[in-house]
């Protein structure tokens, strides 16, 4: 179905609005029982930016000497993240669209600082753990640089150094760790890959994307942990997004570089047509300054002392679920989280039927399948928004888990159907697998069980084969 949105007439503003309103009447929305895709400050927080949204989305990131505002709000959120995580003096950054942006360019910084420093490596290396986001795949894809895959300590979900320390070679250009992953939540052992890319003097960053403004309030709440950020000697980048837990609108990231080599070797600059010069610090040519706008205003209007007390609530709704999980015979939380990511498997149980079980009591989860060391889980994000529901999502998934059946195999038609598939002996039959899950019209069915079962149990490459094809269903 859609909406004529270039009619002949134009329609009334009010009218148009309501409609696109009505549009979203469907949406997630932060109504404390989603524990995915939401950070929620509050409502004051919300209509702030949503107002500081408005009043900066005039302006084009394109050209900061034509648009003086925009540097102003970029010098000032690097500045305000660079102290939040302690770098020196010598640091310096730019405010992307997003984690995934800040992870690739950290990627193309280093790629091309090691085609100047290092010409001798023409096939560059990066060593990523398992766990680290999908994002270092899609910019190894990218940016030409093969990504050699970690192992995890499969107890504490964290990196294993040692399998870093025997994958290091003279092509490698860069080294990875997340402060924390997303699917586990726990912080790698940063000080460690920190030592081993000093020695070798090799750029590592650290994927602080979703714990870089948490962690260091975590800290002044008087948790110990191994530290993570530029008191770090060996980190030379780190990206924190604010589009998470600083709860400014999607659309705004910080990635900073210990000094400016590295982070000149991210700027692209192009004189070479006919048009004006270009020089893009991100991979966007115009940029909007909405989400800049909007984030340079949360910070400010919730002050470090808002943020302290949003991050005291959701570690509290951390705990109560980690202990509550632990209560529960049959289910088992994946390694020990820093933060509120929360992955909870089942010892012999289909933790997709507990995820439809728990979507028909009116949570929104995140099922996730097995890769490497990580098994089939769901996946939990505790934020203030929702970490006060904790107790009634723990009570709710004490009943979820009760007899849950073992983990079925996925509907035999459809895996005959991938079997030809993978071997590349047909053509997808896109329709008929489709039909076969229960997919209609791009909607997903209430029970999504079979789905899940049916990509846990199929290789990474033929999910990724799958998804696009359900992707592309969608926009078609
Ligand atoms: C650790 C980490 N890195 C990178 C990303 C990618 O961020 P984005 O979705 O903003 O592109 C995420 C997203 O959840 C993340 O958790």
């Amino acid at each position: 179905m859609t909406t004529n949105v270039f009619p002949e007439s134009g329609i009334e503003p009010d009218k148009v609005l309501a409609d696109l309103e009505a549009l979203a009447s469907d949406d997630l929305r932060a109504d404390g029982r989603a524990f995915a895709f939401v950070y929620d400050g509050g409502k004051d927080v919300a209509e702030l930016s949503r107002r500081a949204f408005a009043a900066s989305m005039g302006g084009n990131g394109l050209d900061p000497t034509a648009y003086p505002s925009a540097r102003r709000l970029e010098n000032d959120l690097v500045a305000a993240a660079a102290s939040h995580l302690r770098a020196p003096d010598s640091v310096s950054g730019t405010v992307t669209s997003g984690g995934t942006e800040s992870v690739m360019l950290s990627v193309k910084a280093a790629r091309d600082y090691a085609r100047k420093t290092r010409p001798e490596v023409t096939t560059p290396r990066m060593l990523v753990p398992e766990t680290a986001h999908a994002c270092f795949h899609k910019a190894a894809h990218y940016f030409g640089v093969e990504l050699v895959v970690v192992a995890i300590d499969p107890k504490t979900m964290r990196a294993d150094v040692e399998d870093m320390s025997g994958k290091l070679d003279d092509n490698t250009i860069l080294l990875v760790g997340s402060a924390p992953s997303y699917a586990h939540g726990v912080v790698d052992p940063i000080e460690e890959i920190a030592a081993l890319a000093r020695e070798r003097g090799i750029p590592m960053h650290v994927d602080a994307c979703i714990g870089g403004w948490v962690l260091p309030f975590k800290r002044e709440l008087g948790a110990e942990f191994p530290n993570f950020d530029f008191s770090v000697d060996g980190v030379t980048s780190i990206s924190v997004d604010l589009h998470k837990y600083a709860f400014a609108p999607k659309g705004c990231s910080v990635l900073l570089h210990r000094d400016r080599t590295l982070r000149d070797a991210q700027y692209y600059a192009c004189a070479n047509w006919s048009g004006y010069c270009v020089v893009n610090p991100t991979m966007l040519g115009s940029r909007s300054l909405a989400a800049m706008g909007a984030a340079w205003a949360v910070l400010r209007g919730l002050g470090r002392s808002g943020y302290r007390e949003r991050f005291e609530r959701m570690m509290r709704g951390t705990h109560a679920l980690v202990e509550g999980v632990a209560s529960i015979d049959g289910l088992r939380v994946l390694g020990s989280p820093d933060m509120g990511l929360v992955a909870v498997a089942s010892e012999s149980g289909d933790v997709f039927t507990l995820a439809d079980r728990l979507t028909a009591l009116g949570w929104h989860v995140q099922p996730t399948y097995a890769v490497g060391s990580s098994p089939a889980h769901v996946h939990f994000t505790v934020e203030p928004g929702n970490a006060d529901a904790v107790p009634n999502l723990v009570d709710d998934l004490r009943v979820a888990a009760q007899d849950l059946p073992a983990m079925q195999a996925p509907p035999q038609a459809v895996v005959g159907m991938l079997a030809a598939v993978a071997t590349g002996a047909a053509a997808i039959p896109v329709g008929q697998i489709m039909k076969e899950l229960g997919v209609e019209d791009g909607k997903l069915p209430v029970e999504q069980a079979n789905i899940h079962r049916l990509l846990n149990a199929a290789s990474p490459e033929v999910r990724e084969q799958l998804l696009v094809m359900f992707l592309g269903e969608l926009f078609s």
